[in-house]
């Protein structure tokens, strides 16, 4: 507990229309309760920080549960951001991946953000993505 942050780390009893609604706010996702719901349940390792019962961060990570893990959809609640949750719920998915190595990647406006909290960056990352042209459009891609 801190501050009255609440640290779940199961997807029992969590509102998916709100961690939808945290995700899509930021243009994470455009997926709706149900279909994040499975998002989740199917992930790994699930953090949702909740505050007066409601939810005010989200992340997740896939894995083998063994050696590799990669991290997803970080996302804290407009209002509650810049206070060390962001932080907070990374470092509660890296407790759960322990002794895995985890790759992550960002939104090109957060390059550094990670650095801040102890990752390095990859020369050899690649990616094949569905939809290119969003993600060449954000500056994911060349
Ligand atoms: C990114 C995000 C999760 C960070 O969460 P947060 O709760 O605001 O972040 P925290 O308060 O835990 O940490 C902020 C720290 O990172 C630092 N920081 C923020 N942006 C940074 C950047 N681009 N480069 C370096 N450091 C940065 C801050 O100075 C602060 O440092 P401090 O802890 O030493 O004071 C949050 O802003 C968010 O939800 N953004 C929108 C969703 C999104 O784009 N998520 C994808 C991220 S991959």
């Amino acid at each position: 507990m801190k501050n009255d942050i609440e640290i779940k780390t199961s997807t029992d009893n969590i509102d998916f229309g709100e961690v939808s609604e945290i995700l899509n706010f930021y243009g994470l996702s455009d997926y709706g309760k149900e279909i994040q719901k499975q998002i989740f349940q199917n992930s790994y390792a699930v953090v949702f920080l909740k505050k007066d019962n409601r939810i005010v961060g989200v992340g997740r990570a896939i894995s083998d549960g063994i050696t590799q893990a990669a991290i997803y959809n970080i996302a804290v609640r407009d209002s509650y951001r810049g206070k060390g949750y962001g932080k907070l719920i990374v470092d509660e998915l890296v407790k759960q991946l322990t002794g895995c190595n985890i790759v992550l990647y960002t939104h090109p406006k957060h390059i550094g953000l990670y650095e801040h909290w102890g990752f390095s960056r990859l020369h050899t990352a690649y990616a094949r993505y569905i939809d290119e042209t969003h993600y060449r459009e954000e500056g994911f891609i060349d």
